[in-house]
């Protein structure tokens, strides 16, 4: 019997480029339409029938979330939580969820990224690929903001993070699908020039070793980590509100 997929929703972080709307509170707790931020990531992942779900963030705000969360009830889920003691990147944030995951694949949402599509079409790709890891990119205006994806016919073949020059315009957006070699994998890692575990050499070390496959996101996707771009995504979620 296959193992029942698990999310794990990345909230920590420093939220710097919020300040000072996120000096007294999580960014995933801003408001996005008429709901916190955070609410967008747990309904797509409910809703695709992930019901067990790991949600990581920061030591200063950690309370705030528990509050509002709760033990996930309201939600039809289970929630468990993570404290990532400082902001070390998104791998490492990923690789507090190895306990938690077991032999287990999962579906991972940074909680800053909310996006139309319903998760089902890729969860089920994903299920469908016999393990190894899954990507969702969406062309975009602004790439040099992203991790940028390389493509060669089916394949991925590299991604650059916030590359100065793009090779193309795909950026990969923070929905992934891992099978549990990914903790391994993380624990190779080695701290990038900003200081972190990148989600991208995660990526990269699945593109090598032939695993990775992709999907490209045809509702609109943004994520929420500037001014600029949270105001974009209120913007949408009124326009034509995540499915
Ligand atoms: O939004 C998609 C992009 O997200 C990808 O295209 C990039 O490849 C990926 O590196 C990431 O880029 P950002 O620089 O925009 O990520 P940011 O530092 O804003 O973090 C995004 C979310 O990840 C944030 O809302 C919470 C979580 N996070 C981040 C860090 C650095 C953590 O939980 N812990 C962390 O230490």
């Amino acid at each position: 019997m296959s193992l029942a997929l698990k999310g794990v929703i990345l909230a920590g972080g420093t939220a710097s480029r919020l300040m000072p709307l996120t000096k007294v509170t999580n960014k995933h707790l801003l408001p996005v339409g008429c709901k916190p931020m955070i609410y967008y990531s747990i309904e797509k992942m409910q809703s695709a029938g992930v019901e067990e779900i790991l949600i990581v963030t920061g030591i200063h705000h950690m309370g705030d979330v528990v509050n509002l969360l709760g033990s996930g009830k309201d939600f039809g889920c289970k929630f468990t939580y993570k404290v990532q003691d400082q902001a070390g990147g998104i791998a490492q944030a990923l690789g507090l969820a190895e306990n938690f995951a077991g032999d287990s694949p999962v579906v991972v949402i940074l909680g800053d990224n909310i996006f139309e599509d319903s998760l089902c079409e890729y969860r089920d790709k994903y299920l469908g690929q016999n393990g190894g890891a899954h990507i969702i990119l969406k062309p975009v205006h602004d790439p040099q903001r992203f991790g940028v994806a390389e493509i060669s016919g089916e394949k991925v073949i590299g991604i650059e993070e916030k590359p100065s020059n793009p090779k193309t315009n795909l950026a990969v957006t923070g929905i992934y699908f891992y099978d549990s070699r990914v903790f391994e994998v993380i624990k190779t890692l080695k701290p990038s020039g900003r200081g972190e575990l990148e989600i991208t050499d995660v990526n990269n070390a699945y593109i090598a070793a032939g695993t990775m496959g992709f999907s490209t996101m045809t509702g609109w996707w943004s994520d929420a980590g500037t001014f600029s771009s949270l105001s974009r995504v209120q913007q949408l979620v009124e326009e034509a509100p995540p499915k």
